[in-house]
């Protein structure tokens, strides 16, 4: 089967009411852009009102109308999902079943992602947009649900003017191998949160009133909103990294200090304390921007290994820890030398009379490298 342009997903549950009247609209707007080039997929999960028959019964006079009947299974985002799963178009959509997402703006969507938009959202929130005769209630309830996740997760929500947007067009090869998991309604921020999408494009649209049948809108929905926010906020932790991160940070502390002991002992090389220092330092600074730069952060950085670009960053890197290895030697030195925290303090104490008349011999030798 060759791919087609769009996959229209149109999630149900009881809307026998409004779905014979938003595919006959939905017809007749896209056929003229796109010809054969479209499908609409409706998921419907089970409804009382066997929306799924109805909407199978339309088939045979929409040939590009396919039906999915999930039984079991609950929920508008991940109907959406699954309708995505099993559509053939490279781009894919979503419009709600009722009415009050008006149609007539799946043209102005699609006119923008045939202008190159990896996603093309239809907004309440700009020029032209917005809500018939929404209750204060509902239009607090919505812009406080957007301030909170603006708040929780600004580069994914402030994106768009209209996150809660149920209403818009991806391209599929912006979410291809993301593994899209969401919770509740709010399926746009799913999308902008772990697919990668560049070129985000904006068209007006009221929000009807809805004429026939109930919103399936409760209170858990707000609820599943904020884990759903939260869940997205983890997932945003880059774990792995930080994980790489703290594994190169042990490896300089393990260098700084194996070769202070090494360099500045007197059972081994014996070198002065500061020049020790300063040395092993300097390794543990070496060893964590290599590894940082080629494991830890490598992939950000694919685009910029020469020579220049790396010595470029080493530079940056090795300006930021002057700092710190200035204040590291000088308070090893003030502990060492004046606060009597070193070798022959901590020897003197153990209480063993091999310990005493070993710290009495190296005490000796000390004073003179520092
Ligand atoms: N398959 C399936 N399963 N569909 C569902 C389910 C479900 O569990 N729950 C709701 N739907 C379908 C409805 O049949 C309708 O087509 C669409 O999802 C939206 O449901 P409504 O209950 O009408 O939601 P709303 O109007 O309050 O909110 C809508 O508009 C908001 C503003 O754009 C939703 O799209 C919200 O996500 C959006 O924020
Ligand atoms: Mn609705």
């Amino acid at each position: 089967m060759p791919p087609l342009r769009l996959s229209l997903v149109i999630p149900t549950y009881n809307e026998s009411k409004n779905i014979g009247e938003l595919v006959e609209r939905l017809t007749a707007l896209l056929d003229p852009p796109l010809g054969e080039g479209y499908e609409l997929v409706v998921v419907d999960d089970d409804s009382p009102d066997r929306t799924w028959e109805l909407a199978e019964s339309m088939t045979a006079r929409y040939p590009k109308l396919r039906v999915l009947r999930r039984q079991g299974e609950r929920g508008l985002s991940t109907a959406v999902i699954r309708g995505w799963q099993m559509a053939r178009g490279e781009v894919l959509a979503v419009i709600d079943a009722d009415l009050q997402h008006p149609p007539e703006a799946t043209v102005a969507l699609w006119g923008e992602i045939a202008r190159g938009a990896d996603l093309a959202v239809a907004s309440r929130h700009v020029e032209g947009g917005g809500v018939s005769n929404w209750s204060a209630v509902r239009r607090v309830l919505s812009r406080g649900a957007q301030l909170f996740g603006l708040l929780l997760l600004p580069s994914v929500v402030g994106r768009v003017t209209d996150p809660m947007s149920g209403y818009f067009m991806i391209r599929r090869s912006a979410i291809a191998g993301h593994t899209m998991n969401p919770l509740g309604y709010k399926i746009l921020i799913e999308v902008l949160g772990r697919g990668k999408v560049r070129w985000i494009a904006e068209v007006p649209y009221v929000f009807r009133e809805r004429t026939q049948g109930e919103s399936k809108v409760t209170w858990r929905l707000y609820v599943e909103y904020l884990r759903h926010l939260w869940r997205l906020r983890v997932s945003r932790i880059p774990i792995e990294r930080f994980i790489r991160f703290a594994l190169v940070g042990s490896s300089g502390v393990v260098i700084d200090m194996g070769l202070l002991y090494l360099l500045s002992d007197p059972h081994t090389l014996g070198w002065g304390l500061t020049r020790s220092k300063l040395i092993a330092s300097e390794m543990a600074i070496l060893n964590n921007f290599l590894w940082n730069d080629v494991w830890t952060f490598g992939d950000l950085v694919v685009d910029q290994t020469g020579m220049r670009a790396r010595g470029m960053r080493l530079l940056k890197f090795q300006l930021i820890c002057l700092s710190g290895l200035f204040l590291n030697t000088v308070l090893l030195n003030v502990q060492f030398n004046y606060l009597g925290m070193n070798r022959t303090s901590k020897r003197a104490n153990s209480s063993s009379a091999f310990a005493k008349m070993r710290s009495r011999r190296i005490h000796g030798c000390l004073v003179g490298y520092v």
